[in-house]
């Protein structure tokens, strides 16, 4: 394989750069050609595709966001969408491609793959909601943004005497709530994954209180529900002047994490070598501490279960 392509897709996530960068450069080592393709999917269908070289991805391993900007295509979940976007890669003399995105744009991947067209995914998202990695890409920055932020608040909520309920992100997954919370000593943490106990959340107030302590902070996922609901709850049945924290979408930016750079530059090489050996319908991840390759199917298939010894470890510190 002579002349790869790669892409940024669906949400981005820190690291996603530091990824980019290595598949830029790895591939350069082993004398392929690189294109970028911008604005995802949608720019492989329009054939926004632009040659790399070394410089093309100099001074960009510290930076968030995405130098090939990201996009969600409604039109590329088509056959027609699909069929368009290899004609596209076809015309530029590319054989290979790799997708840095989450599960959707996998399962763009994967259709490429099935239709013959080598594609290979790294999981980029700061939700760390992808079976057969322990972790994604942008998860660690997101993790060290929200308890920076919570640091922050923490403060005020102790001059005050409030609590506060701070909200993340994680639709269907609880683990930024999780790490966030337990490494900034919530009180309380509240995922999808576990069913919402209010009577707990709230006799833990009061233990805290009557104990003396000056403030209290609630985690909350946003699939479980708005913060603010929980907000209310308190305020109403204790009484506690409560204050709510929505971090939205600052927790997709910044600075990528060491961690997070480090996965990239691993990810992006795998990716790269992956495709050189012929390889294709995978994405790369991280298992202890090795990089792997897992088939899509596998992906697709695989469960997520929780780690309820860190929510209870987490009751057990945080007192
Ligand atoms: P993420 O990759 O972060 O999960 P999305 O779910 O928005 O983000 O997916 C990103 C893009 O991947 C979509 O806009 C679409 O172009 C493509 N995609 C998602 N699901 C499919 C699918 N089932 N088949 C083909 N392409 C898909
Ligand atoms: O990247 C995943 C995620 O951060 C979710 O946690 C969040 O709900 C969603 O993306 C929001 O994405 P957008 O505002 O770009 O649609």
């Amino acid at each position: 394989m002579r002349k790869i392509a790669v892409l940024t897709s669906g949400g981005d996530s820190p690291g996603m750069n530091a990824a980019i960068r290595a598949v830029v450069r790895r591939g350069l080592s082993i004398d392929m050609e690189v294109y970028g393709v911008y604005y995802g999917y949608s720019g492989l269908m329009t054939g926004n595709i632009k040659a790399m070289n070394a410089g093309s991805v100099g001074d960009i391993i510290h930076r968030g966001g995405t130098i090939l900007h990201t996009a969600r295509c409604l039109e590329f979940k088509t056959d027609e969408g699909q069929l368009q976007a290899i004609e596209q890669l076809k015309q530029h003399g590319i054989e290979g491609l790799v997708v840095i995105g989450g599960d959707g744009s996998f399962r763009g991947a994967q259709k490429l793959s099935e239709k013959g067209f080598p594609t290979i995914g790294i999981p980029g998202t700061i939700d760390n909601d992808i079976p057969g990695t322990e972790v994604t890409l942008g998860f660690d920055t997101a993790v060290n943004t929200v308890i920076e932020a919570v640091d922050k608040i923490r403060d005020t909520a102790t001059s005050h005497e409030r609590t506060y309920v701070v909200e993340v992100m994680g639709r269907h997954r609880g683990d930024i709530a999780l790490w966030a919370g337990l490494t900034a000593g919530a009180e309380s943490i509240i995922i999808p994954e576990v069913e919402l106990d209010m009577d707990d959340v709230l006799k833990r107030l009061v233990e805290a209180s009557n104990r003396g302590k000056k403030h209290s902070i609630i985690m909350v996922a946003e699939g479980v529900c708005p913060a603010a609901e929980i907000g209310k709850i308190i305020e109403e049945k204790l009484g506690f002047d409560t204050r709510v924290t929505v971090l939205g979408h600052v927790q997709r930016g910044g600075s990528p994490s060491a961690c997070d750079r480090m996965l990239g530059s691993r990810l992006g090489a795998k990716a790269v070598d992956l495709l050189h050996e012929g390889q294709a319908g995978k994405m790369v991840g991280m298992q202890n501490n090795r990089i792997v390759a897992v088939d899509f199917d596998e992906v697709f298939n695989g469960k997520l279960p929780v780690d309820l010894n860190m929510i209870e470890l987490s009751k057990s510190l945080s007192f």
